[in-house]
């Protein structure tokens, strides 16, 4: 069986969902995902019979034990971690992002400097810019291309310097969609001697991660934005991890992951994330084939998830081509990201778009009263916005079809997106 989308949307009960007669469509994605039902299952059951806290020698605290265990594994797998040791669990990539930067602070002194993007995410920046006022550290600034949309490599060579100690950037862009080569970068950085802190909150989703393969010393992401629960998950190099200070409270375990999961973890939504990968393995081992074969260093589910992130984006292309396609038709749009058809490799399907007139905001208004679910503004994509000049402007409406969503979805939008432009 290759990609099949009905029986991928047929374990989505939020896709069902009618409001006044009228069939939801989700573009909304890269703001969070809908959850199959598998996730949602596991969820439930984890709360109703293994709800108790970690540590204790009773039937439902070992069986929480076991979940949190089998979500490290899990996350292992999904990113090719060495180690589940080295996954460690909190709120949100937000919240996990400040608190990781207190820690990371103490080997940083006056003076260092840190390299940010101007292609991230302010979870990715402001955290950074926050201790670089606090230590008096220099924050040097990594453009991007306003024509191309993406980094210039070699100016990178100029912003790293043999003081930078940090760089942290984007897997992938929450507005343009761009991704970025953070393996090439990571290797600048590693050469200057710098840690490297990648937010892969929009690339996971998208494509396969391996952060062995990137080379860096932190990866990032949420798996409510690739079809899990509310929760943020950190991989940190075990050499680096052990570098650092934890911040926790006395009682709490000195060792790696514990000491820098502060307070009582979502379990339930640990069952949820150990859910979300089986939710990938099964589809790379009954859709992905073809797939499976360039994962053949890796087995079990961890080549599997692998195998169906690299399906699923295939598919993804088709939804980004189309889109791009027929937003490129629409008198007076213009597209804040690539376009080129072959350059697809380069981009995921997050499409942003301004018009000559009208405004993003009421864009994404009239696409809801027809039951087409948009962002529009900056997206927290705050430097992004300002770089490409539509700061005062409303920012962009963003589209981000994923792997659930189908062509004739897109199509519906392409249908009505003209006369809304133009009233
Ligand atoms: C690229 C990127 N980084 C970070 C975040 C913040 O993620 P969280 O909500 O898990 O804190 C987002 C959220 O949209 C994002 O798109």
């Amino acid at each position: 069986m290759s990609f099949d989308l009905e029986a991928i949307r047929s374990q989505f009960p939020g896709l069902a969902l009618m409001d006044n007669g009228t069939r939801r469509i989700y573009f909304d994605n890269p703001a969070g995902t809908q959850v199959p039902v598998c996730v949602a299952a596991a969820m439930a059951d984890c709360l109703m019979t293994k709800n108790a806290n970690l540590g204790g020698y009773f039937a439902s605290s070992l069986d929480a034990d076991r979940v949190v265990q089998s979500a490290r594994d899990a996350m292992a797998d999904f990113l090719n971690a060495p180690s589940s040791d080295e996954i460690i669990f909190g709120q949100n990539m937000t919240t996990i992002t400040l608190h990781l930067s207190r820690s990371i602070g103490r080997l940083l002194h006056p003076g260092d400097e840190i390299v940010l993007s101007q292609m991230d995410h302010d979870a990715n920046v402001w955290p950074w810019v926050l201790l670089a006022r606090d230590l008096e550290l220099e924050v040097r600034w990594l453009p991007f291309n306003k024509e191309s949309f993406e980094f210039d490599l070699d100016v990178l060579d100029d912003v790293i310097t043999e003081r930078t100690r940090l760089v942290c950037v984007g897997g992938a862009s929450n507005l343009t969609g761009t991704l970025n080569d953070v393996k090439a970068i990571c290797a600048k950085a590693r050469v200057a001697g710098a840690m490297t802190f990648i937010d892969g909150v929009q690339s996971a989703p998208h494509i396969p991660t391996d952060v062995q393969d990137i080379g860096c010393d932190f990866f990032v992401c949420s798996s409510y934005k690739f079809f899990g629960p509310h929760q943020g998950i950190l991989w940190g190099r075990r050499e680096v991890l052990e570098q650092l200070e934890p911040y926790k409270v006395r009682p709490s375990p000195a060792e790696l992951p514990w000491c820098f999961e502060t307070g009582t973890q979502s379990h339930e939504g640990c069952a949820g994330i150990a859910a979300t990968v089986d939710y990938f393995a099964l589809i790379g081992q009954t859709m992905a084939q073809d797939q499976l074969k360039k994962w053949a260093q890796f087995s079990g589910p961890r080549q599997q998830v692998h195998a169906a992130m690299d399906l699923l984006f295939e598919y993804d292309k088709t939804l980004t081509n189309r889109l791009i396609e027929g937003l490129l038709n629409i008198d007076g749009i213009t597209i804040q990201g690539i376009t080129e058809t072959d350059a697809m490799d380069r981009r995921v399907p997050t499409v942003a778009f301004t018009h000559e007139i009208a405004a993003p905001v009421a864009i994404a208004e009239a696409l809801a009263k027809q039951n087409i679910f948009v962002w529009s503004g900056h997206n927290y994509a705050v430097e992004v916005v300002k770089t490409l000049g539509i700061d005062e402007t409303g920012g962009a409406v963003r589209i981000g079809p994923v792997h659930y969503n189908s062509i004739a979805e897109i199509d519906e939008l392409l249908d009505v997106l003209p006369a809304i432009v133009s009233s």
